[in-house]
């Protein structure tokens, strides 16, 4: 698979990068472990993690960063791993109410350490934002981890483009780090007029996307396959008012139906089409891809060699 630099870091991750979510809990430790094999064997470096994961179940806490900091202790590997993961989600019982403050950012990335028995995380994302707090603060916050060896690098999920912008602002006008990356739910799927249902969630929109494309801010997006939309679709597991209400918008069968012309076109599979839409943006895009079994694994990492052309990508979502 091809690797490429984060901007303004040196990071050199896979274009393609394996979310751990399910690790630990829907996926057993036995098949994560023989998944995160099967990706690194595969040229893949690059986890996404995060402390909430997955405790809205009734297992132990924190199950992905504690099964991902078993694996790399078994395996000796840290240090060939690129790790990203994610704190500052409020609590799973109060989603409205955000916890942003230096003491839950700092308590976050000393519990996420210990869970991946680290001395450092390479990529710290905060899960979501507190848009009442000043994001100057955010930044100093973060910084204080970064001068203390904790991080290398940090990253917003679901944060607007101005608050992004203001974070960044601060962090150039004050000689800090600013933010290496974002996270966002993207996908070759339409989001439908209703829009996410977690309003707490943030989508790419014209704005967003028009501010990576200015900025060069490396575009890291969750939820890259539309959880398989256009797969089950095509074999028609999903019709129009079967589909998840996100993408559910006659556009999606538009798209399907040009994707399917591609693919009989050039021989490209459903999915190395959809995450070479994301792979081959004018701005670095990494897509986070969720999968259930090996099988799904080597489908999406297939799609890690391919690119589109300017004139393919315009096809794709006329
Ligand atoms: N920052 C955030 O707020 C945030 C939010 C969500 C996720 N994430 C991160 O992003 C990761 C991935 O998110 P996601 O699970 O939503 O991504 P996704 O890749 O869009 O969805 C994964 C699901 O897609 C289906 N799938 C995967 N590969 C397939 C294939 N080759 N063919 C057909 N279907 C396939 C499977 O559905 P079935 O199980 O139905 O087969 C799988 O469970 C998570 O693990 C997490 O690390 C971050």
């Amino acid at each position: 698979m091809r690797t490429t630099t984060i901007p303004g870091t040196n990071l050199n991750v896979s274009v393609i990068c394996l979310g751990t979510g399910g690790m630990g809990s829907g996926i057993d430790r036995a098949a994560s472990f023989e998944m995160l094999d099967a990706f690194v064997e595969q040229g893949g470096n690059f986890l996404d993690s995060a402390k909430v994961y997955a405790d809205w179940l009734p297992i132990e806490r924190s199950s992905s960063e504690k099964t991902l900091g078993r694996w790399m202790k078994a395996r000796g590997n840290r240090d060939r791993i690129i790790v990203g993961t994610k704190g500052a989600h409020p609590d799973l019982s109060s989603m409205h109410i955000p916890r942003m403050s230096d003491e839950e950012i700092a308590s976050d990335v000393n519990a996420s350490l210990d869970h991946l028995q680290t001395d450092t995380i390479d990529l710290y994302w905060l899960h979501r934002d507190d848009p009442r707090r000043p994001a100057g603060e955010i930044i100093e916050a973060l910084n204080a981890h970064i001068k203390a060896g904790k991080l290398r690098a940090i990253g917003c999920s679901n944060w607007r483009a101005e608050r992004i912008e203001a974070a960044q602002s601060h962090a150039a006008a004050h000689g800090l780090q600013g933010f290496a990356g974002d996270q966002m739910l993207w996908s070759l799927a339409a989001v439908g007029p209703n829009g996410l249902a977690d309003k707490t969630l943030v989508a790419m929109d014209a704005g967003l996307q028009a501010y990576h494309a200015r900025t060069g801010l490396a575009a890291i997006p969750y939820s890259s396959q539309a959880n398989g939309l256009f797969n089950k679709m095509a074999v028609g597991r999903l019709e129009q008012a079967q589909l998840p209400e996100t993408y559910r918008t006659p556009e999606n069968d538009k798209r399907l139906a040009r994707i399917q012309s591609l693919a009989a076109e050039t021989g490209l599979t459903i999915t190395q089409i959809a995450l070479a839409y994301l792979t081959s943006q004018p701005f670095v895009t990494i897509p986070i891809v969720g999968c259930r079994n090996m099988a799904q694994l080597a489908d999406s990492l297939s799609g890690g060699d391919v690119t589109l052309t300017s004139d393919q990508m315009r096809f794709l979502t006329q």
